[in-house]
This record gives C-alpha cells, structure tokens and sequence, in this order.
C-alpha cells in the first residue's frame, strides 16, 4: 500500500481558498485534511461550517475531517452534509466512543479516532474493530507549525502490530509536525497517511513538496 498524504488546509492562504484547493487538486495528495477547533477541547479556533462547504465546493479529494471539539455527536451530520468523508473524533472527548463510531459508520463516512500524545494506544484495543483510522497526534493539537514529538514513532510501531495482529487494515494517520525528516521513519514504523499543514504550504513549490513526501519510501 502506497502513503497517503493528507495536507492540512489550515496552514494556507485562506483569503486564497479557493485557488489553495485548486492547488491541491492538481497534486497527488490523497485527501484534504480539515482541521476543526472549537477553542474548548483545544486553545483556538480555526473554523466550521460554512468554510468546510467552500472548500469541498472546489475540492476533487476525500475531505479528512479532524474535529478537535467536546461532544462531536452533536454536529456529525452536519459535517457530513459540508461534505466531510472521513471524520476523526478525539479518543479523550468522547465519553460513548463506540456509539459515535457507530454513528459516523451510519452516516456512510470512514471513522476515525484520534489519539493525544500522552494518551497510550493500548486504550484503542477494544475498540480497533469500530475503526477505519486511528489519527497519532505527533504534537499537541490546537496549532499548526509545531514540533514534532519523536516518541510517535514507537507508538506507530506498537499500533501497526496490534492492527496486524487482529488481522484488521486500520489505517494509521500521523499529524503534527511531520516533514522529510521524519516521514521515511513513521512509514517505516507502520503510518499509512501522513498530515503536512506548514511543511507543504511553507515551501516554495507545495506541489513538489507532497510529490516528494509521497515517493519517500
Ligand atoms: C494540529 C492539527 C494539525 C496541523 C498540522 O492541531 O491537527 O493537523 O494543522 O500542521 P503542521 O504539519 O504544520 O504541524
Ligand atoms: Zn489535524
């Protein structure tokens, strides 16, 4: 299986939104990832509604929906009906994590969990089999530009083992701070997609930049 490359959205140009999806069409990114705040789960706000529809408006890629809020349940359809094709809900901001996993499955979009960086994978064990994806926060998550925390790499490590294990093909997603640098150790470790938010709208030819992230290996 090939990486995936999910760009983060949040680190472009937003006054620019539309030509930063053209941009992204034109790549070979895998999927938009579409980073959701709510200033409550995480200190800020990026941003909801209204501008997840303008992106899917022009998007050709599955939108990765990360919604880093309290009580998702409340506004799974909605991202849905903005167009969000996997949604990622925070592991320590769901008290029924088994029943919101059920209900994005019945919304007909891949499930996602996403995991803090204190917060031990050991936790998923029993809920692996509800999952489509587990998302390794490699940094703490509210912020883009951050550095990457190199302890993820073995947290890949022992994931990749427990899905294989259990004869599942959870996909791994790693955001936070991911670049050249670590890219090649995470896919070796076991990460099937990979978040880039500055890395790639930082550089000076973002197209290359996903070009080269993907063909690492
Ligand atoms: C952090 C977000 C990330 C972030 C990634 O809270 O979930 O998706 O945008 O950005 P970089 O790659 O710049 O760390
Ligand atoms: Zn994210």
């Amino acid at each position: 299986m090939s990486i995936k490359i999910a760009p983060s959205i949040l680190a472009a140009d937003f006054a620019n939104l539309q030509k930063e999806v053209e941009m992204l069409n034109a790549s070979e990114a895998d999927y938009i990832h579409v980073d959701i705040m709510d200033g409550v789960f995480v200190p800020n706000i990026s941003f909801g509604f209204p501008v997840t529809e303008a992106i899917k408006r022009h998007a050709k890629k599955p939108l990765d929906v990360h919604l880093m809020i309290v009580d998702p349940d409340r506004y799974l359809e909605e991202f849905k009906k903005a167009g969000a094709e996997i949604i990622s809900v925070h592991y320590e901001a769901c008290v029924h994590l088994h029943r919101t996993l059920q209900h994005i499955r019945s919304l007909g979009c891949k499930a996602g969990v996403a995991v803090n960086p204190h917060t031990p994978i050991e936790h998923l064990e029993n809920i692996l089999e509800e999952v489509d994806m587990v998302l390794l926060m490699s940094v703490n998550p509210g912020f883009g530009g951050q550095k990457f925390i190199p302890n993820t790499i073995s947290k890949v490590r022992r994931l990749s083992k427990m899905i294989a294990e259990k004869g599942l093909n959870t996909l791994i997603e790693i955001d936070g701070g991911v670049n050249q640098a670590n890219a090649p150790l995470l896919v070796e470790a076991g990460a099937n997609v990979l978040v880039a938010g500055n890395f790639v709208f930082s550089s000076e030819n973002p197209i290359l930049t996903i070009k080269n992230l993907k063909n690492l290996q």
